[in-house]
Parts: C-alpha cells; structure tokens; sequence
C-alpha cells in the first residue's frame, strides 16, 4: 500500500509550495487539499466564506480531506498532501491523523506567516489580531496530530523540503 506525506502547519508556512516541491524530488503524486475543495464547491474559498460561511466551508474541506487521506491506499505510488490550516481544527480529520505515520507540521513564525498568507485569498488573515490568536489557539492542534515538527525558520523552500526528505528517508517517525 502506498504511504501519505501529510504536511500541516499554519497559513503562509510554505505547506502547498514545499509539498509540491517534494512531491516533484520524490516522484510522488500532489494534492492540494484547498485546490480540491475549491474545485468540489466551484468557488474560491474566499467566496465560499462569504456565501456558505466557516461552517459550510469546513464540511466540504473535512469531506475532502477524509477522501484524500483514503486516496493513497488505492495507488501504488506516495501521495503527498497538504492540509489548509484549519483542517486541524476537526476532530474527525485529526482522529484519521492518528494513524498516519508521516504528518509533518510545518512551524512558522507568525510574523513570517502573515507577511505571506495576508494576500487577500484567505479570509482568516484579513485582520492581524485575529490572525495572532487564532495562530496560538492552533499550536496545540498542529502538535497533537504531528509525527514530526520541522523548524522552517532560517529554511527557505528547499532546505526544508531537503528536511522533510531526510525524515522520510530515515523512516523513524512514529504515531504521536
Ligand atoms: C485556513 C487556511 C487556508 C484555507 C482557508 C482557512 C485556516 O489554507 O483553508 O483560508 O483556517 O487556517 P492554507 O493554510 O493553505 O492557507
């Protein structure tokens, strides 16, 4: 059975650049957990905010996300995903992340985090403040479900997915 890379972390941790990045060095398949969920609702999450609301947003990304971690067991190659921020924040999707092997949190420092993910496309970097709390409410979240915690400070793109590599290739990570 093919195994998942699962990588987690914040908005702007570099998740969805540094997991297509590996998916490429490692010859494995990509997917992009908010892509899907943008394609499935036919809109961007910014407009699914605004017309189905947080609530309805996070049962399309749940459904999404539960059907992507399924995905692997049906391929004979790696499949590596990267969750949206929020994913964590479901008990269901953190229960199923439970018996993943390899989920990777990606830890950024918030003021890194904003200057990225502030673009207009995410509804929840809109305002600072909420964006802070919101980033220490998550913390715990993103270390309960995590195999392996890799410091991306200091580490552009590359270096960390060369980290990430490195995990994969010694093997040694473990259900939390
Ligand atoms: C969110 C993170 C976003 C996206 C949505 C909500 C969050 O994904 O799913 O805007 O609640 O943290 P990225 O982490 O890929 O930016």
């Amino acid at each position: 059975m093919a195994v998942s890379l699962i990588i987690t972390g914040f908005m702007g941790s570099g998740k969805t650049t540094v997991a297509r990045e590996l998916a490429g060095s490692l010859g494995w398949r990509f997917r992009d957990a908010d892509d899907e969920a943008e394609r499935r609702m036919g809109m961007t999450i910014r407009e699914a905010f605004e017309r189905i609301g947080e609530k309805g947003f996070r049962e399309v990304e749940e459904e999404v996300v539960m059907g992507l971690l399924d995905e692997p067991a049906q391929q004979s190659e790696g499949t590596v995903i990267a969750l949206g921020g929020g994913a964590v924040t479901s008990d269901r999707i953190r229960r199923r992340l439970a018996d993943e092997p390899l989920v990777i949190f990606i830890d950024v420092d918030v003021d890194t985090a904003y200057d990225r993910a502030a673009d207009g496309t995410r509804p929840l970097a809109a305002d600072r403040q909420q964006f802070e709390q919101l980033f220490r409410q998550r913390q715990e979240l993103y270390r309960s479900v995590a195999a392996r915690v890799v410091e991306s400070r200091g580490l552009d793109v590359n270096a960390l997915g060369e980290r990430i590599r490195e995990i994969v290739e010694e093997g040694d990570v473990d259900n939390p």
